[in-house]
């Protein structure tokens, strides 16, 4: 990256309203050069502290547009649903309008032909922006304890799909989409929101550039330009700014 940060923040709160402020520098960034902002979610537990807050703002939500970077294969009504999550911390609070914001789809009975329509919906929207390609404005992502990002997990396909945007990831046998690794590298900003104890030794592996990328995947995540780690202190422990 042009510009890596490594951020240590003494807890998920702190690192909460850090990731805020990061995603509001990043919105008026994007406005300021392309009048919208295209944003892509992060899933599991981390993030949903700065998606309440996004909710407590007063932004230009009609310059939003809303994907997410992976998503378990359920209804967005189900408990384990990175949309559900999102709509019920933030967007069901703000009147982003609901043709803005681009759920994966789910209800599809295959998982692969539900990756190649997210990936055909990325591919139209982008290039009704004269991108050939996608070109995210700013991608949140997460880390599990294993190294895994979005849907990128240890030793499985998803990791080398390079010729589709959206591929089919797989967590103990349970399918999940996912976008894959070109598309996230080619994000103006990717911003890692890492928090707990349990992510430590992963961490090690991946910011000292030592374990291998299909064990550690969040080591492939190499954007061109901003890479930002927001780590809380459990996760972060020894870390400070570079
Ligand atoms: C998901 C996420 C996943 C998540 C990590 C960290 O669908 O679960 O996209 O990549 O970011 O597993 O999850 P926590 O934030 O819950 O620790």
């Amino acid at each position: 990256p042009a510009e890596q940060r490594i951020e240590v923040l003494p807890d998920l709160e702190s690192l909460s309203q850090r990731a805020l402020e990061i995603t509001v520098e990043q919105m008026e960034l994007a406005l300021a050069a392309r009048g919208r902002f295209n944003i892509v979610l992060a899933g599991g537990s981390t993030p949903k502290s700065l998606y309440e807050r996004l909710s407590q703002e007063a932004l230009p939500w009609s310059a939003f547009h809303v994907f997410w970077g992976d998503e378990r294969y359920v209804p967005p009504d189900h408990p384990d649903s990175n949309e559900g999550m999102a709509r019920q911390a933030w967007l069901d609070h703000i009147p982003i309008p609901a043709a803005q914001i681009y759920p994966m789809p789910t209800f599809l009975p295959d998982p692969h032909q539900a990756a190649a329509q997210y990936h055909q919906e990325l591919l139209v929207y982008f290039q009704s922006l004269d991108k050939p390609t996608p070109d995210f404005d700013l991608v949140l992502l997460g880390m599990g304890p294993d190294g895994h990002t979005a849907s990128l997990f240890p030793h499985t396909p998803a990791l080398n799909v390079t010729d589709q945007f959206v591929t089919v990831g797989e967590k103990e046998g349970q399918p999940r989409l996912t976008l894959t690794v070109p598309v996230i590298n080619q994000a103006r900003c990717v911003l890692f929101l890492v928090a707990g104890a349990n992510k430590q030794a992963a961490l090690g592996q991946v910011l000292t550039k030592t374990g291998d990328p299909q064990a550690y995947p969040a080591r492939l995540i190499q954007p061109d330009e901003t890479l930002i780690w927001l780590l809380d202190q459990e996760a972060g422990l020894g870390w400070s700014d570079e």
